[in-house]
């Protein structure tokens, strides 16, 4: 146990665990205080979906591999005690639709049973679990039929989380459809960093979104219909884009028009049942589309600074950099992974909260392995949820990106989120400092004086 636990009542016994007792201090009684993890970055092992080609094509950047990954296949359960430990009291995990599907309509028990143990070891630790259906990974299968540009996309997705739901509704009641469906394809059709890697093609990143839009209002009745108080949304990843100058017309055009392709796309198609596509010329096929939320899921980490700039003509004139002087986490392979932003969540809350449905954090967070910002972000993230919550925003739960080091994708194992360091060869895991403080902080349900004595402010 580490200092300071103790007197917050933070214990690391048993499997049963006892529900921390919270003081109230701004958050609501039931306010969710999770962590968000992925199936292909802890798992390991994943052997069957797209991204094991990528990664053995040696298409990452940094040319490594997911491999053993967090061992969660084996013994996801040592993650579980240190989110219990910590005093939180939900999960998001995401569930691998290759794993579960291994060729179409071939339903593979021995993973299904897997899946049950964990949503039940959540359950006996009072974890919340919320499970995310497609967190950017799905069959080598469903690759080869076009993805979601398929004809068959919809359809294919549809009965997946029909089958999902009905083998596991009695466990869980939180369903995520998509992550990221707008990061999915930028980085899939315009920066080439996720597979198929294309480069440049904003048009057919555009289809995608919708075609991912249409999936999950299917996704979201068939759910519906086999749990009608299953809570259905999706992961909306929020960028703010800052205009370098504000004075010149140009550069507050281009912040204008990434912030309208990236953050309003699929966003818009819930909303209003319409395309963000300025050529998209088929306007209905997205009507039923709109309301198909019960949540907004919130992902926020960075803001990026936008010029225009006549040299990026492939990148519709827009220039996106991060100035050296902000505050920010490590850097990636081949560049700075963003602004560390605790604004970004006030910029997103209000966005998201037009769609007049509860709001969930669903991921926040920094590469940091030396824990040198991480706790400056929970804190100040924490603050601003705070201040939108007394205002009257309906935001139910904040999750960190994420628990322990996992595989970032592109990135390799170069970018460390966890709240715990992870050596990938052993497997040990040893708690960074910024953990003691977010366990602090869900035990005592916000940022309390007491909190604040135990962690002063350092940053
Ligand atoms: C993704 C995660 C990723 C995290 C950190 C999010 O956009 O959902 O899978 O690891 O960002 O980059």
């Amino acid at each position: 146990m580490q200092p300071g636990m103790e007197s917050l009542g933070i214990t690391g016994s048993g499997e049963q665990g006892s529900a921390p007792t919270r003081r109230r201090k701004g958050f609501p009684e039931e306010f969710l205080w999770g962590v968000s993890t992925a199936a292909h970055q802890v798992e390991g092992g994943n052997e069957k979906n797209q991204w094991a080609d990528w990664e053995a094509a040696g298409k990452t950047k940094s040319r490594e591999v997911s491999g053993r990954a967090c061992d969660w296949w084996n013994n996801a359960e040592c993650d579980f005690d240190l989110a219990r430990d910590l005093g939180l009291n939900a999960l998001r995990l995401s569930l691998e639709w290759s794993r579960i599907e291994p060729a179409p309509g071939q339903w593979n028990r021995e993973a299904l049973g897997r899946y049950r143990q964990m949503l039940e070891a959540l359950n006996r630790r009072r974890l919340q679990p919320i499970v995310s259906l497609h967190h950017f990974t799905h069959p080598r299968w469903f690759e080869e039929e076009g993805g979601f540009l398929s004809n068959r996309a919809a359809q294919r997705f549809e009965r997946f989380a029909y089958r999902v739901v009905d083998e596991f509704g009695d466990l869980c009641r939180f369903w995520v459809t998509f992550n990221e469906p707008n990061v999915f394809a930028a980085l899939g059709y315009v920066l080439g960093e996720f597979p198929p890697g294309r480069l440049g093609d904003v048009s057919t990143a555009l289809r995608v979104v919708d075609a991912m839009a249409a999936s999950h209002a299917c996704a979201y009745r068939a759910i519906h219909r086999v749990q009608p108080q299953a809570q259905v949304g999706w992961a909306h990843h929020y960028v703010v884009f800052k205009p370098r100058r504000r004075s010149f017309l140009l550069d507050r055009w281009s912040a204008a028009l990434l912030n309208r392709l990236f953050n309003e796309s699929f966003l818009i198609a819930v909303e209003r049942g319409q395309s963000a596509n300025p050529i998209n010329l088929d306007g209905k096929f997205l009507r039923p589309v709109q309301g198909t939320c019960d949540f907004v899921g919130v992902n926020i980490y960075s803001r990026f600074h936008v010029a225009f700039s006549l040299g990026h003509a492939s990148e519709l004139f827009t220039k996106v950099y991060v100035p050296g002087h902000v505050p920010q986490g490590d850097a990636g392979v081949e560049r700075p992974y963003g602004e560390a932003y605790p604004g970004a969540v006030a910029a997103a809350v209000e966005r998201c909260a037009r769609l007049g449905k509860p709001l969930y954090i669903l991921e926040n967070g920094v590469p940091d392995a030396q824990d040198r910002i991480r706790p400056w972000l929970i804190r100040n993230v924490i603050r601003e949820l705070e201040r939108l919550i007394r205002e009257g925003k309906d935001i139910r739960g904040y999750f960190h990106w994420t628990l322990t080091d996992n595989f970032e994708w592109s990135e390799g194992w170069g970018l460390r989120f966890g709240l715990f360091e992870l050596d990938q060869t052993t497997q040990q895991r040893r708690m960074r400092p910024s953990a003691r403080l977010y366990g602090a902080i869900a035990q005592a349900n916000g940022i309390t004086s007491e909190v604040n004595r135990l962690f002063p402010e350092i940053l």
